[in-house]
């Protein structure tokens, strides 16, 4: 049996370019045996034939094994405990930091028995939140309540606006140089206040700030692959704009490899890939939105974003980022991005050139959506300070 996790493996499409031995893109992968014993993260070389450079597409191996830190907070939940898990798999991460207000004992002690090299190592309440962030390359944040069905991401705000807060201005605190990457929804808000309480503590880097969309990409990978009976290793479609209902646009005209769809198609993916979050809720039926496609999305860019601090020179993910240079009115925007030893290096913005009459449209019918979203969160970070002292 071979098990394949870690660096661009992580993609389900890799995997099946492995086991067909079909030309797929440079990566590292794990190779653990089912003997047990022998298990290695090992690189493998692998030829890409895919045109856009993305996440799992390298030039060269990543020559550093370990040694980066990784903390998560909100570890114990329903995202955090499989992603936990993914990335103690990672051959990048040499300590593993779990922080969460319940249950972190157990999800530390459970994890500590994997025989990979990441050091797990628990925390919880407040007091904790500094040890648990000290040295951190790259914080994670899916700390916060799920939809139940009926609900929108925005009515998560007022709970997880204040969670999102307590935690990055620890962050600010306490790891003010890493990566921060927002899994807690609504993101299109929550990121805007995350920057906003960076700036207000002096330690915002616009390059390290990020909202987690991988899920949508992931998704809009997989309907794609399905509805045009693509093999999975070669689909990619880059999704823009933000994280909830209409504001995700996947560009299925940017898809990759170049394929047809009628009308029809387009607006059938397209409002799939956009409710793709609702049909999980529905189909859990109160029992929480999605936590394992998340887990799996979130560990692929964790692993690419460790990979551009590493240096690899090719790493691309979309990724919803403080940047105008996509679309000047709005300081918020998932786009493709280029992933480097400073987090954000390029936005493509080139991939908004040349959109259908559809992608266009719903892209200027996407913007003040997006916009009342950014602009509350950016009122409710700037309310804070007159909140605390009242
Ligand atoms: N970005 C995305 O694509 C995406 C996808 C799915 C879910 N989400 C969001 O991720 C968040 C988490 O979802 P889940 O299913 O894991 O929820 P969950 O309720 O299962 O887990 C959340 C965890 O956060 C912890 N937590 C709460 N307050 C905390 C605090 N102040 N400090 C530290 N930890 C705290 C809880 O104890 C719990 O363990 C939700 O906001 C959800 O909407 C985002």
């Amino acid at each position: 049996m071979q098990l394949r996790l870690g660096a661009s493996s992580l993609a389900a499409d890799h995997v099946s370019g492995l086991s067909s031995r079909r030309a797929a893109p440079l990566m590292c992968c794990f190779l653990g045996h089912a003997s047990g014993s022998s298990s290695q993260w090992q690189a493998v070389k692998l030829r890409s034939r895919r045109p856009w450079p993305r996440a799992g597409a390298g030039s060269r191996i990543v020559a550093r094994a370990g040694g980066y830190k990784v903390a998560i907070l909100g570890a114990a939940g329903g995202i955090g405990q499989p992603l936990s898990l993914l990335i103690k798999m990672s051959p990048l991460v040499s300590a593993l930091h779990l922080y969460d207000i319940v249950d972190v004992e157990g999800v530390t002690a459970d994890l500590g028995h994997c025989n990979t090299p990441a050091k797990v190592v628990g925390f919880t309440g407040q007091e904790d939140l500094a040890g648990c962030l000290a040295g951190a390359d790259v914080v994670v944040i899916p700390a916060g309540v799920p939809r139940k069905p009926g609900m929108t991401r925005d009515d998560l705000f007022s709970i997880n606006a204040g969670i999102v807060k307590e935690l990055v201005e620890a962050v600010a605190d306490h790891a003010p140089g890493s990566l921060i990457h927002i899994i807690s929804n609504p993101v299109n808000s929550t990121v805007p206040i995350a920057a906003e309480l960076l700036k207000q503590k002096g330690v915002y880097d616009p390059r390290k700030l990020f909202g987690v969309t991988t899920l949508d990409v992931v998704r809009a990978n997989t309907f794609v692959a399905e509805k045009k009976n693509l093999p999975l290793a070669d689909v990619d479609v880059p999704v823009v704009g933000g994280h909830a209902g209409a504001t995700i646009l996947p560009l299925l005209s940017k898809a990759r490899p170049k394929t047809s769809f009628t009308d029809e198609e387009v607006e059938e993916l397209t409002a799939r890939i956009q409710n793709a979050g609702t049909e999980v809720v529905e189909a859990k039926a109160g029992g929480g939105s999605a936590t394992l496609s998340m887990a799996y999305a979130a560990a692929r860019f964790i692993e690419a974003s460790l990979r551009g601090l590493d240096g690899d020179g090719d790493v691309y993910e979309c990724s919803y980022v403080p940047s105008q240079a996509a679309v000047p009115e709005l300081p918020f925007f998932a786009s493709r991005v280029k992933l480097g030893r400073d987090g954000v290096e390029e936005v493509v913005a080139a991939e908004l050139r040349g959109l259908t009459h559809f992608e266009a449209r719903a892209l200027e019918a996407l913007k003040p959506q997006l916009k009342a979203s950014i602009d509350k969160g950016v009122a409710y970070a700037q309310q804070q300070p007159a909140v605390a002292m009242a």
